[in-house]
Order: C-alpha cells, then structure tokens, then sequence
C-alpha cells in the first residue's frame, strides 16, 4: 500500500486530473497513443516504486490526457513477467491507476492463434482466460483494503464491454473474434506440441501478458476489457517459426482497428 501511494502521490503532484479510464498497450500497439491528446507524460522511472520497461517496441511511459471526451491514462509499455520482473512489481501499475480514479481498465496484447479458423490480423475480445503457470500476482498477504483474499473469477471481462465492443465493431464492419486468452511465461514463443495442447485446453490464442494484471484489477473491482491482436498461427501444420519482429508488424497493421473500438467504447463509458 506504501508503494501504490507513493507512486500516486508523485503523479497527482505532476498531473492533478483524475483520469477515469486506464489504459495498458501491447506489443506493437504502442501507436494508439497518437490518439490522445496528451497533457502530460511520466517516464516509468520518473514515479517512485515503478519498474523500467525493457523490451523492443514498449517505451515505457504513463501518458495522460483526453481521449473521446475523457481523462485517460495510458501505460505506452508494459511489464512482463519474463522480463524478470516479480508479480507484485507487474501489477503495481494497475493499483496505481485504481488510485489514481480510473473506473474501467482497457488493455491489449499480441496474441497467437491457437483457435484454427483464426486469421493474423484478427481482433479477439477476450472473454475468459486460463492462466498457464503465469504465476497468481495475488499470491501472498493479503491487503483487504485493495481487495478479498479469495476474489471471485466467474466474470473477469465484463459483458456490458463486450457487448458495447461487439455493437462497435459491427456499426464499423471490423470482424471481431471472441475467445479465451491463455496466458504463458515466454519468453520463448510455443512449441507444436505446446499450441496444439493450449487448443484442447479450451484456448483461442496465447500470449505472454495480460492475465496477471486482469488479476489484479478483478481484486480491486475494477471492470475490465481486453483485447488481443493475433499476430501469429500457432496452430498449423508444416514449418511453422515465429519472429518477434512478424509479431510487430503484425500488430502493427492491425492497430487501426483496435483504435476505432477503443475510441469509441471510451466515449460510451
Ligand atoms: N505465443 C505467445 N505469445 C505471443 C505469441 C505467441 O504465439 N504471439 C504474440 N505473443
């Protein structure tokens, strides 16, 4: 608690807006921050307690200003457990954004397929999740004031979302997918026989992010949506490698349409 009021003290002392949606960007979707008409920027090792982002293609930067009518703040770069990084460090920002005012959290990934009708460049709204061996961020004392030792998973990603999601995309002929995010360590991408077991898992597409802070943010009853840009097959027959830099231009492309619904879900909130 000492560490989330630190770092919301530091911000407020630099930006005394309360922003009222929060957002965390994904690998290669960084650009979304070009929508934002920004009134203030907070380099990760600028706020106290805060880890430094280290990855290609993640800047780390919280970004503050308006977007759609409201306040928002955004993470451009996020922190992944194979960076090295402990649990309660990956999530410290998300409690730091439910400090800071925000009411619903928006996050995107870059995800593989693990669903076979799944095409790159496909949008998937998450609608559940399994976390596989992504150590529980929650695990430890419990603080009561953030939230309940045993928090109930039955809805992480809120339907009322979805369903504004879906109705957005519809009215703006982008094809959206929904399904469930599986969440892996990484840092090494899946093997064969790794993407066919998350496909009978019950699993839609993999990534290395996202459930940890869900987590997070379900504890704290804060609302959330997610979304995943697929940016690789995993699922598929013959000579299957995937690149980091594919990953990239992948998310790249696709990032348009991610902004039209987060754009337009932001102004529905
Ligand atoms: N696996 C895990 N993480 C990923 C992938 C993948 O295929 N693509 C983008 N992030």
């Amino acid at each position: 608690m000492e560490k989330i009021n630190e770092a919301v003290k530091y911000i407020q002392s630099i930006y005394p807006e309360k922003p009222s949606v929060g957002i965390v960007l994904g690998s290669g979707l960084g650009s979304f921050t070009n929508e934002i008409k920004i009134e203030k920027e907070i380099a990760y090792g600028d706020i106290p307690n805060f880890p430094v982002s280290t990855v290609k293609g993640h800047s780390g930067k919280l970004i503050f200003g308006e977007l759609s009518g409201k306040k928002v703040v955004a993470m451009s770069g996020r922190f992944h457990y194979y960076e090295g990084y402990n649990t309660e460090d990956i999530i410290l920002p998300i409690r730091v954004f439910k400090y800071l005012g925000i009411k619903t959290l928006l996050l995107s990934n870059a995800a593989g397929a693990t669903n076979k009708v799944f095409k790159v460049g496909d949008l998937m709204i998450i609608n559940d999740h399994i976390s596989l061996l992504t150590p529980n961020p929650l695990i430890g004392n419990n603080n009561e004031s953030l939230g309940p030792r045993f928090p109930d998973m039955s809805e992480p990603y809120k339907k009322y979302l979805i369903n504004k999601a879906k109705q957005i995309a519809l009215k703006n002929n982008i094809d959206v997918k929904e399904g469930v995010y599986v969440s892996v360590t990484g840092p090494t991408f899946e093997t064969k026989a790794e993407y066919h077991m998350i496909n009978v898992l019950g699993g839609d597409a993999v990534g290395m992010s996202t459930v940890q802070e869900v987590i997070a943010a379900v504890h704290m009853d804060l609302p959330v949506f997610a979304i995943s840009v697929i940016t690789d097959i995993g699922i598929r027959e013959g000579e299957n490698k995937i690149t980091h830099e594919e990953v990239l231009q992948a998310a790249k492309e696709a990032e348009p349409k991610l902004a039209c619904i987060f754009k337009e879900l932001i102004a529905l909130l």
